[in-house]
């Protein structure tokens, strides 16, 4: 080690450093910048890669003890942002520009919560300071506007000489764009198989969406066109697949995973929801109605990693009701801190994924 305080001195120290999530070096995936050495102060940018970092604190505080390992160091001055690398695209599939990861919030059968689970892990994400869009792909039964507070929106539509190029509503920090936008309240949507392909294809490619960190699919019930439209089009960050703890809900899982499996896509995880009761009126307690370490069995069952349990709790369904999302409405809840943290857990695969 060298005596002279330098760049390359401070370099050396931080090079052991490792982003716990990546277990890589932070000096080699260049996520240490504008370096400076002013008088013994050291100051830097640490550009993580998703701004849903759990552990910036320990990342900073290793960088710091690092550093001060030096001799001349009188301060070390960590400045943190974010930069969330793209997702490597397929040869034969068509991202879409400015958007860097695109995620599908799936299950094999309807009901699980997939939508309540979409909806706050956007509006997670966005809280943490990520670039958030939603497509809601439920054609036949969009809710998420009513979820994110956007059930009276109206999406304006432009001419463009490539076309229609539609307007997303944004509420929460969300972008959003969904059927419920485009049709009347209560008319049936009647359009079949090609009609929603062709829709899917405009959500994805005919929407300004701007630039991008994440944006999230949320799916129909079910391994159908939605699924195989949406697989087919653009080039995937991967699934996340929700699931309750019953058997049969199990059995759809299975079914579920393998279809995005099959497809080369890669399922980051499952999201056990309704895992346990927590009552209104006795919040401390937690009544495990469907046994305990359901989650875990599931996970271990499906051989994927557990991305988190949400607990069933009425406030969770009245926030979506209400148009506030539960990260939003009582971000201390039981639901709400394990949605944050399915939140983080997606954010950091997303990268391991993007940097493999
Ligand atoms: N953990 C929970 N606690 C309480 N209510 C919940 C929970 N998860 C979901 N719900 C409620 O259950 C209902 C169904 O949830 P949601 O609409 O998210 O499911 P879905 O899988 O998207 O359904 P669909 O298959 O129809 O799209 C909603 O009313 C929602 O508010
Ligand atoms: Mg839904």
């Amino acid at each position: 080690m060298s005596d002279i305080l330098d760049a390359s001195s401070v370099l050396e120290v931080l090079r052991p450093v490792q982003d716990p999530e990546l277990r890589k070096s932070l000096v080699e995936l260049n996520m240490i910048r504008n370096l400076k050495i002013d008088d013994g102060k050291v100051s830097f940018t640490l550009v993580l890669t998703t701004p849903a970092c759990p552990l910036r604190e320990f990342i900073v505080e290793d960088c710091q003890k690092a550093v001060r390992q030096l001799a001349g160091v009188k301060d070390v001055l960590v400045n943190v942002t974010a930069e969330t690398p793209q997702q490597k695209g397929l040869p034969d599939r068509t991202g879409i520009a400015g958007v860097k990861n695109i995620l599908a919030v799936s299950s094999g059968k309807g009901g699980v919560g997939k939508s309540t689970v979409a909806v706050n892990v956007a509006v997670a994400l966005a809280q943490s300071g990520a670039k958030v869009g939603l497509i809601d792909a439920d054609i036949y039964g969009p809710n998420t506007p009513t979820m994110l507070g956007l059930a009276d929106a109206k999406v304006t539509v432009q001419q463009t000489a490539s076309g229609e190029i539609l307007e997303p509503a944004f509420n929460h920090g969300v972008k959003l764009v969904s059927m419920g936008f485009l049709i009347g309240r209560d008319q049936p949507v009647i359009w079949r198989g090609p009609m929603l392909n062709g829709i899917i294809r405009q959500f994805l490619y005919q929407v300004q969406w701007g630039e991008l960190d994440y944006l999230i699919v949320d799916m129909p019930p079910g391994t159908g066109d939605a699924q195989l439209t949406l697989i087919q089009a653009v080039p995937m960050a991967g699934a996340v697949i929700v699931t309750t703890p019953q058997n049969v809900a199990l059995l759809d899982s299975r079914k579920g995973l393998k279809m995005f499996q099959q497809m080369g896509v890669s399922v980051l995880g499952i999201v056990e929801n309704m895992s346990y009761f927590i009552p209104p009126d006795l919040p401390d307690r937690q009544y495990d109605i469907f046994g305990s370490g359901g989650g875990e069995k599931t996970a271990a069952e499906l051989g994927v990693p557990l991305l988190g349990c949400v607990p069933l709790e009425i406030s969770l369904r009245q926030g979506g009701d209400r148009g506030l999302p539960i990260v939003v409405a009582d971000p201390n809840s039981a639901s709400a801190k394990a949605l944050m943290a399915i939140a983080q857990r997606i954010a950091g695969k997303v990268s391991v994924a993007a940097l493999a």
